[in-house]
């Protein structure tokens, strides 16, 4: 029995020791990647690493390698989304962040220009990696079938803009003239943003950290950018899990209400920068992280 019991320990000690070594070469490839920081989440409009918000790599390591794959897979999703076979289509679009009426609407325009002038879009005429891949999408598909987003247009009976900078850009769209069907703002609907965008998020930001960096998020510290109705979920979540938390914040009634939860306010430039390990942007706006705030942050502040 004790002999037994002796070699069991034996072979547990083994593959302890063999977990060990698979984890440092894990760690050892990872350094290899050219991986960066160590924290963020939330979606904030479109990324190179999906056709829509919520498909947006939620892992916050991205290697260069790594994004050119995304734009050509993030292209092969869209493509899907609206392809239904042969003279399928769909009637309504539920877009979470108007990336895809704003597909619609570019290649309906460039269907009419190339129907017109025989000319493609031309993708090097904006430096906008995401506009980039938007018009190669177009491009793509406009010589095999250059009357297909027409017909599919024809058919839509609408669009609801789910997320907060979805409905900015539907709103945008509008002003300009150029939405070409009605859309439904389901965002400000206060069941949506007062329950979802708070509690939604209060969950599924702690839900994504844990996931993607299999570490506790008791004792880090956060910045949460943004203290609207995500960024109150989102700074709510991670206090409670015994995080320390830092807001940023535009707003001044918004940043008046982080302070009287107990929450500091601070801008990145600030030496915060350097200290945390968490870093959430639910801004809605670009540029809120910039390369130059990364540089500033920790090597590796998590690992797995
Ligand atoms: N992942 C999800 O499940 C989910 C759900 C809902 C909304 N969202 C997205 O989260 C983002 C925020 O949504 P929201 O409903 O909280 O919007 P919101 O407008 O209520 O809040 C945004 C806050 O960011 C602040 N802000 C803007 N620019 C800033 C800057 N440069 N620095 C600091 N603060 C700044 C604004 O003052 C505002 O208080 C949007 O992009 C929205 O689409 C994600």
């Amino acid at each position: 029995m004790k002999q037994r019991e002796r070699e069991g320990e034996t072979e547990e000690r083994r593959e302890g020791e063999r977990e060990r070594r698979r984890g440092e070469k894990r760690n050892r490839e990872r350094e290899t990647t050219g991986a960066t920081v160590g924290g963020g989440c939330g979606d904030g409009g479109a990324s190179d690493g999906g056709c829509q918000s919520q498909i947006a790599a939620r892992r916050p390591i991205a290697s260069a390698s790594a994004s050119t794959s995304a734009s050509a897979s993030a292209r092969w999703c869209v493509e899907r989304a609206l392809d239904w076979g042969p003279g399928g289509r769909p009637d309504l679009l539920v877009d979470d962040g108007g990336d895809l009426t704003l597909l619609i609407q570019e290649r309906v325009r460039a269907e009419e220009e190339y129907e017109k002038t025989g000319k493609f879009p031309d993708i090097d005429c904006t430096s906008n990696a995401e506009f980039k891949i938007l018009r190669e999408i177009i491009k793509d598909g406009l010589k095999s079938d250059p009357k297909k987003y027409r017909k599919k247009v024809e058919r839509i009976v609408g669009v609801s803009g789910e997320t907060t900078t979805g409905a900015k850009r539907l709103y945008q769209m509008a002003a300009e003239g150029v939405l070409l069907f009605p859309a439904i703002n389901v965002n400000d609907s206060v069941t949506k943003s007062k329950f979802d965008n708070i509690y939604g998020c209060r969950h599924s930001l702690p839900d994504g950290l844990v996931r993607a960096t299999e570490n506790m998020i008791a004792g880090k510290v956060v910045v949460v950018c943004g203290y609207g109705d995500v960024g109150k979920g989102c700074s709510a979540a991670v206090k409670r899990a015994g995080a320390r938390v830092f807001m940023t914040e535009a707003d001044p009634i918004c940043a008046l209400q982080a302070v009287m939860e107990g929450i500091p306010v601070l801008t990145l430039d600030d030496n915060i920068v350097s200290e945390a390990d968490i870093f959430v942007t639910v801004a809605g706006n670009r540029n809120i992280i910039t390369v130059n705030h990364m540089k500033k942050m920790q090597h590796w502040p998590i690992r797995q």
